[in-house]
């Protein structure tokens, strides 16, 4: 598929068929995002993959609000960002974007559902926090800090491509 033609189609997707994504096709979307532009080349974005249903169950009990569907995915990756760089979050924000697009090439869908400063609860916005919680019980090295978790499967929903807006406002032109 042309990059325009994933650009055009992407959307996230948060319903999966149960069947297992394999482990070659994972790890061949993961190779492509270690490719990711990073600052100074620092490369320091990191990858969890996650298989299993206990796991998964747990990984979206993480907030109480926008993981839940976690719960029923065949496979999520947890990306994270080694703080050996300030600029850990924009370099892993990149290889998140890239992971969803080579994902969508290779006909999975994908959702981001984020963690890095969200609260476990969210009528406890100075409570305890999803990064908290996935330290909890996934064995993250204390460098790793998480961003988001990318959920990946073959789609059981197929969303409408967005339809084109009229976003000239959202664009300043200095001819
Ligand atoms: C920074 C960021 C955070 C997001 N967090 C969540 C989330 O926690 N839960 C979720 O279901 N979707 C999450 N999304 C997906 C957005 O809801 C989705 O991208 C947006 O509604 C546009 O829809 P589309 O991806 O289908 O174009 C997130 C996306 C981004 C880029």
């Amino acid at each position: 598929m042309e990059l325009t033609d994933i650009l055009k189609k992407r959307r996230s997707v948060r319903r999966f068929e149960s069947r297992p994504v394999p482990r070659e096709l994972i790890e061949s979307l993961l190779r492509l995002t270690l490719t990711a532009p990073s600052s100074k080349n620092t490369r320091s974005t990191r990858f969890m993959v996650v298989g299993d249903p206990e796991t998964l169950g747990r990984i979206a009990r993480m907030r109480d609000f926008g993981s839940a569907f976690l719960a029923d995915v065949p496979c999520a990756v947890v990306v994270a960002g080694d703080n050996q760089t300030d600029l850990w979050v924009d370099n892993a924000a990149i290889s998140a974007t890239i992971l969803q697009l080579a994902a969508e090439e290779a006909g999975l869908g994908s959702c981001w559902v984020h963690v890095n400063g969200r609260p476990q609860r969210r009528e406890e916005p100075d409570g305890p926090t999803a990064t908290e919680h996935l330290r909890e019980f996934l064995p993250l090295p204390a460098e790793w800090n998480p961003l988001c978790v990318v959920a990946l499967g073959y789609p059981a929903d197929s969303p409408k491509p967005h339809s084109e807006k009229d976003d000239s406002d959202k664009i300043i032109w200095l001819d």
